[in-house]
């Protein structure tokens, strides 16, 4: 937050930089030469592009070990060229093991959704997550308290994007192959640091309807 403050902010962060890579490289001078390498990460992270939600941060992961794709609300579109390539490359090149799907409480995504507000281009984002209201409208209107129905519409947009993700054609190509691929749903709280598991884990595609199935 103080960063905002300094006109010559962005000059702070270069030199955070030189001090990292110092502290880095006193706790192991092969650090930057071994990851020159290559990278082979078990994980790939879709979250919000939040600045509260850093993927590596929170869950204690080095350079190296997460490949990340963030947008507004940790959406899995089946349109987006961008989250489809990165997944795609994951699954396919980097044979990523776990998929993770990350929302957060507070989302300002998910809240925006909930409203009628008009914001502009980005109503055309939060489209895809009133298409989660539209499939769980009896569950979330039935909740009377704004908060809880924010907090749940933030879990079921996880699990939603989860289904997506097992809509896809890279991960469904994963599991005729027989890999080891598992897509987990989760919900980090920014109000208190800790991670929920929605235990909605998939390692197989026995719950696709047979309409989103490909013959391969
Ligand atoms: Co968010």
């Amino acid at each position: 937050m103080y960063f905002c403050l300094m006109p010559d902010f962005y000059k702070i962060l270069l030199k955070n930089n030189r001090e990292w890579v110092a502290a880095k490289l006193k706790e192991d001078p092969e650090f930057f030469t071994k990851l020159a390498h290559g990278q082979s990460p078990p994980l790939l992270w879709i979250g919000c592009a939040d600045s509260r939600v850093p993927a590596n941060e929170i869950i204690g992961a080095r350079p190296g070990e997460v490949f990340v794709h963030r947008n507004i609300a940790n959406m899995v579109v089946h349109s987006d060229m961008n989250m489809l390539s990165v997944l795609n490359y994951a699954v396919r090149v980097l044979e990523v093991k776990h998929v993770i799907v990350c929302g957060h409480y507070g989302c300002g995504g998910v809240v925006a959704a909930m409203t009628n507000q008009h914001y502009g281009l980005i109503d055309n984002w939060l489209r895809h997550i009133k298409d989660v209201y539209r499939l769980h409208n009896k569950e979330l209107d039935a909740i009377a308290d704004e908060k809880t129905r924010q907090r749940r519409f933030v879990e079921l947009n996880v699990i939603e994007q989860v289904y997506n993700l097992c809509k896809t054609s890279s991960v469904q190509e994963a599991w005729e192959e027989k890999r080891s691929l598992q897509v987990h749903g989760w919900v980090y709280d920014v109000a208190n640091g800790i991670i929920k598991d929605l235990e909605v884990t998939a390692c197989d595609d026995k719950d696709i309807p047979h309409y989103y199935r490909y013959d391969f």
